[in-house]
């Protein structure tokens, strides 16, 4: 076993993991973060996105070993004082859930986007949302609430 320590939205974790063990696997089994969610294992569908170091990465594509000292946030971590954050308030208006299975990793991945780019355009949500599948099909909603949550933290900053 490997001892590893890092944060975790916010806070910071000390786990042991087999050297096998993916960043997938500890976070969803270990210590129970059930947002990130288990889909094609193979880097394809994104249902499995957390930001690593404030970018976002395939999780299951990741040995949880290589965590160690470094900064993971999933979409737990996006509540600030129980008020959920600007891109889910987004999200939810703009009905861009439907299953729920990608909305995760696609909201991590909004959020990666707006940080270093907060007036995307479509082509660019788009681009950024490339490793983000919806089988659901709720791409159109999901711009749309990106879109918005552009505007939302524009007005709030
Ligand atoms: S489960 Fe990781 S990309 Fe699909
Ligand atoms: S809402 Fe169902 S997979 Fe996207």
């Amino acid at each position: 076993m490997i001892k590893i320590k890092f944060n975790l939205n916010g806070r910071s974790v000390e786990t042991e993991v087999k050297p096998s063990t993916t960043l997938l696997d500890l976070l969803r089994y270990q210590l129970r973060i059930t947002s990130v969610k288990r889909g094609c294992e193979v880097g394809e569908c994104g249902a499995c996105t957390v930001l690593l170091d404030g970018k976002p990465v395939n999780s299951c594509l990741i040995l949880a070993a290589r965590v160690d000292g470094r900064n993971i946030v999933t979409v737990e971590g996006l509540l600030k004082d129980s008020k959920l954050h600007p891109i889910q308030e987004a999200f939810i208006e703009e009905f861009a859930v439907q299953c729920g299975y990608c909305t995760p990793g696609v909201i991590l991945t909004a959020k990666a986007l707006l940080d270093i780019n907060p007036n995307p355009t479509i082509a660019e949500i788009k681009d950024a949302l490339s490793g983000n599948l919806c089988r659901c099909g709720a791409y159109h909603q999901i711009i749309n609430a990106i879109l918005k949550a552009s505007e939302k933290i524009k007005t709030r900053t």
